[in-house]
Formats: structure tokens, C-alpha cells, sequence
């Protein structure tokens, strides 16, 4: 039987353990602010070590949610939800199904989406428990792959650190590394090339490398270890998070980092190094908010306003960038700030 049992944690709104024996789901669902509208955030499913490991990830996630939502002005609070195992194990549909009926029981707080650990065709299961689900395909309704827009923000937001540090947004002719040529990395590919940059790749994967080539024979292929260290303006890592650690930012060669991968920042001491290094970090959650800022044409956003929303990244990292300055802080801690008076100023 599905039960959900409340979790009192102080400042959240409400968070739940959901739990279902017979089916195997055990898991957390986290609605941190309601203040802006209600809670966006995906479904992470994991191996946790511990439900208390569980419970602290779905808390600090849908706290980000809220900043990220609120900073790129979105009409959506933070919420996130974690089932505990192997993707690969616990993926089944009744899993899936009955985590869609613990989502359906708190009647709209809650929307649910993609996040690691789960893919578009594990929510169109989840959909047949509810309706609260965002990112579905457009075959089943849904806005369909945001990384697209993901990609436009990124350029967004590097045209602006290109307006700041040189004083145009024009990207023609400057050296910009993509790390990864996933979804988003290819995009960027895509958009940085027509844009006349002189884009060099890293990838793991040799096929995303080789088909890179196919597409732009002109295109600079380096090694993935050593991408960070590369030479260039930008660096845009569009690939894993975690990979702004000191030792690393320390030996980066570039003028600004921009780009979609979560959670870059290994510790807040990589961005007081980039900080005094002069290398511009435009925050992730500012810069990688056009996934997000997709979703929101599922809940009234016309074209137009997606539109709009995306070019307003770059505003947002202009602003994130002088509060920065005013201020002598981080631009993580500068765009914190923003998102805190953005939730604060919600009507
Ligand atoms: P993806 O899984 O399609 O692509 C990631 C790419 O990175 C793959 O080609 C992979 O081979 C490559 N890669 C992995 N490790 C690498 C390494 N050490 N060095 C170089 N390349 C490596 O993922 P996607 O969707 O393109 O997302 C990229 C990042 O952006 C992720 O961190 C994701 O969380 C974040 N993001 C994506 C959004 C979207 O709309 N897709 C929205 C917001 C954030």
C-alpha cells in the first residue's frame, strides 16, 4: 500500500517519505518554497546509501530548485523527489506508477520531471499516475527535450560575459572549449560556430567526437583530461558537474567559465580561486536555466516568452556579475543574493 508520511523539516514546505512495500518504492519528495507558484523539480533516482543520505540530497535539490527557478523569474517553487536504488533495479513501471500517485496525492505542490537516474520515457510511466508531470515528450503533450534552450541561455550568458570583458557580445573569433558533446554540447557547437567562434571539443566518447568532425570539419578536437587546462577565452563545461576543484581552477588558462553542467563548483573555495584569479564564473544554475525555463511553456509561457526568458539569462549574469563587484563576493555568492531578493520580491 502507497503511503505517504510527513517529515517535519523546518523552512520547507512540506516533505514527505513515500513508501510502497510490495512494489519496492521507498523515496522522499521535497517542496521547499511555494512562494513563486508550485514546486518544479525532477526525479533522481540513486543508490543511496542510507535513507538519511536520500533525505539530505532531496533537500538540498529542491532548495536549489527554488534559487534557480526564482533567479531566471519563474512562475515555480522548488520541490524535488529521490527514489532510493539502482536505476537499472528499480525502475519497474509499478515502481514508477505508484511514485506518480504519491505526486497526484499532493495535488499540483508537486511537479514532477527528468533528472539523473531517470529518462522522458520513465515519466511518461510515471504520468500514468499523474497529471503533475513536466518534460514529456511532445508526442505525449509535453515541451520535449529542453536542451535546445539550455543551449540558447549558455549563449546568452556568454554573450554577456563577452560584452564584459570585451566589450561586445560579438563571439566572432574568440576560442571557446565545449567539454562534452552531449545534448547540450552539441548545441552549443552548433550555435558557437554560426556565431564565427573558433570552438575547440573534448568528449569521452569518440562518436560524439567523430560526428562533431562530420559536421564541422574545422572544428579543434582535444584530449578530455587535460580540456580544463586548455588555452582559450572560454571554457564552457557542458558535461559533469563537480569539476571546478582548486587544484583545477588554479591551472585554468581561459577568461571566463560558462556554461550548462550542474553543480560545477567542487567546493565554494574553487570560486574565491577563480575569483582571484580574474576568471569570470557565470553560476550554473543562472546560465543553465533554459531547461527549466522550457518547461515553463507547458504552464502558460507562449513562444515569446520562452524566448524572451532565455535572452534575460544574459541580463541576469550582467547583474549577477556588477552585484559581484559592489559587493567583493563570489559571483556564486552575488547570484544567491539576486535569487533571494527575486523570491523575496515575488507578489
Ligand atoms: P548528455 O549526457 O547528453 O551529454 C554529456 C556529454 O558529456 C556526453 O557526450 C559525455 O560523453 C560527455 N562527457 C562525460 N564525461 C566527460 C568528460 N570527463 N570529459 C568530456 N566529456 C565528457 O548531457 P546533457 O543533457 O548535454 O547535459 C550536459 C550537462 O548540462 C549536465 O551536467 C546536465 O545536468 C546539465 N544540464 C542539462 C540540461 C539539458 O537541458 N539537457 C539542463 C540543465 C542542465
Amino acid at each position: 500500500m502507497l503511503t505517504l508520511d510527513d517529515v517535519p523539516v523546518p523552512e520547507y514546505e512540506r516533505v514527505v517519505r513515500v513508501n510502497d512495500d510490495e512494489v519496492g518504492l521507498d523515496g522522499y519528495i521535497a517542496i521547499h518554497s511555494l512562494t513563486r507558484g508550485p514546486s518544479l523539480g525532477g526525479l533522481r533516482i540513486r543508490a543511496y546509501r542510507s535513507p538519511e543520505e536520500a533525505l539530505a540530497d532531496v533537500l538540498r535539490l529542491s532548495e536549489a530548485m527554488t534559487y534557480k527557478s526564482a533567479a531566471a523569474g519563474l512562475p515555480f517553487g522548488g520541490g524535488k523527489a529521490v527514489i532510493i536504488g539502482e536505476p537499472s533495479e528499480i525502475k519497474t513501471p509499478p515502481v514508477l506508477e505508484q511514485f506518480g500517485r504519491a505526486v497526484d496525492a499532493l495535488e499540483g505542490a508537486y511537479i514532477t520531471a527528468e533528472d539523473v537516474g531517470t529518462l522522458v520515457s520513465d515519466l511518461v510511466v510515471v504520468a500514468n499516475g499523474t497529471k503533475w508531470v513536466a518534460g514529456l515528450p511532445a508526442s505525449h503533450g509535453g515541451s520535449g527535450d529542453p536542451s535546445p534552450a539550455t543551449a540558447k541561455g549558455v549563449f546568452a550568458a556568454m554573450r554577456s560575459v563577452g560584452k564584459r570583458l570585451w566589450g561586445t557580445d560579438d563571439l566572432t573569433g574568440r576560442k571557446i572549449l565545449v567539454q562534452g558533446l552531449g545534448k547540450v554540447g552539441s548545441e552549443m557547437l552548433e550555435l558557437l560556430t554560426k556565431a564565427g567562434a573558433t570552438v575547440l571539443v573534448a568528449d569521452v566518447d569518440t562518436k560524439r567526437i567523430e560526428t562533431a568532425i562530420d559536421r564541422y570539419p574545422e572544428v579543434e578536437v582535444i584530449p578530455s583530461e587535460t580540456c580544463l587546462q586548455a588555452t582559450v577565452d572560454i571554457v564552457s563545461p557542458c558535461a559533469l558537474g563537480g569539476i571546478l576543484a582548486t587544484g583545477t581552477v588554479e591551472d585554468m588558462h581561459c577568461s571566463a567559465v560558462v556554461g550548462s553542467a550542474n553543480n560545477q563548483l567542487n567546493s565554494p573555495d574553487a570560486a574565491d580561486i577563480m575569483k582571484s584569479r580574474n576568471i569570470v564564473y557565470a553560476p550554473d544554475f543562472i546560465v543553465n536555466a533554459g531547461g527549466i525555463i522550457n518547461i515553463a511553456s507547458e504552464y502558460g509561457y507562449t513562444p515569446e516568452d520562452v524566448d524572451a526568458a532565455l535572452e534575460a539569462i544574459g541580463d541576469t549574469v550582467s547583474s549577477v556579475l556588477d552585484a559581484a563587484d559592489r559587493r567583493q563576493t563570489t559571483t556564486h555568492e552575488a547570484a544567491m543574493l539576486i535569487a533571494r531578493e527575486r523570491l523575496e520580491g515575488a507578489d
